[in-house]
């Protein structure tokens, strides 16, 4: 099984591209690829634009990963409550060429912040919405508190959290 695992996130040091890429190698019989959305570098999406420069390859590239995919584990940066920017700038240009951005792919959809709500905003919403857009949702998962309950040898060091992310997994049916 060939795992493409992301953070939600334009960030170069993503904690939900570290959370993303920690879950998915806990799956048993997969193959991982951890993609970062700055290898996908679009300008900012508008109407206009598009009808000057058309479908960029670089939003097909990210499409053809998602494709790729037999499952995915997508872990979502909160900002104001909502998507980070390069995530919803990468969507949108996406959804131009295919509504159904992910493809109807399996997926583990997470998210993970400094504060003790862990994004449970945009994850509570992305979980209600993204099925419209192709996401056939398996599990969620919120990481609090990241840098009090992962490190970047251990993973999650906070048991009770790591049963819960083990426990989503395995009812993700992989
Ligand atoms: C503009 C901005 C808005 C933010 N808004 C939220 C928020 O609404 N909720 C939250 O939990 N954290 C918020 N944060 C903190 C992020 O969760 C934190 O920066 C985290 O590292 C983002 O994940 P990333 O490293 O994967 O980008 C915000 C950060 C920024 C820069």
């Amino acid at each position: 099984m060939k795992i493409i695992a992301f953070g939600g996130s334009n960030s170069k040091h993503s904690i939900n591209k570290k959370l993303a890429s920690y879950a998915a190698h806990l799956f048993q019989n997969a193959e991982v690829e951890v993609i970062d959305l700055n290898d996908f570098p679009l300008p900012l999406f508008s109407k206009e634009l598009e009808k000057e420069i058309g479908f960029p390859k670089e939003a097909q590239e990210f499409l053809d990963k998602i494709a790729s995919a037999d499952f995915i584990v997508l872990s979502l940066a909160e900002n104001n409550a909502s998507y980070n920017v390069g995530f919803k700038n990468v969507f949108d240009w996406s959804s131009r060429k295919d509504k159904k951005v992910f493809q109807g792919k399996p997926m583990l959809l997470m998210a993970t912040s400094d504060g003790k709500r862990g994004g449970s905003s945009v994850l509570e919403f992305a979980t209600k919405t993204l099925p419209r857009y192709g996401a056939d949702i398996k599990a969620t998962f919120s990481l609090p508190r990241f840098y009090d309950n992962f490190n970047e040898l251990e993973g999650i060091t906070n048991e009770e959290l790591k049963q819960q992310l083990l426990e989503q997994i395995k009812h993700a049916g992989t």
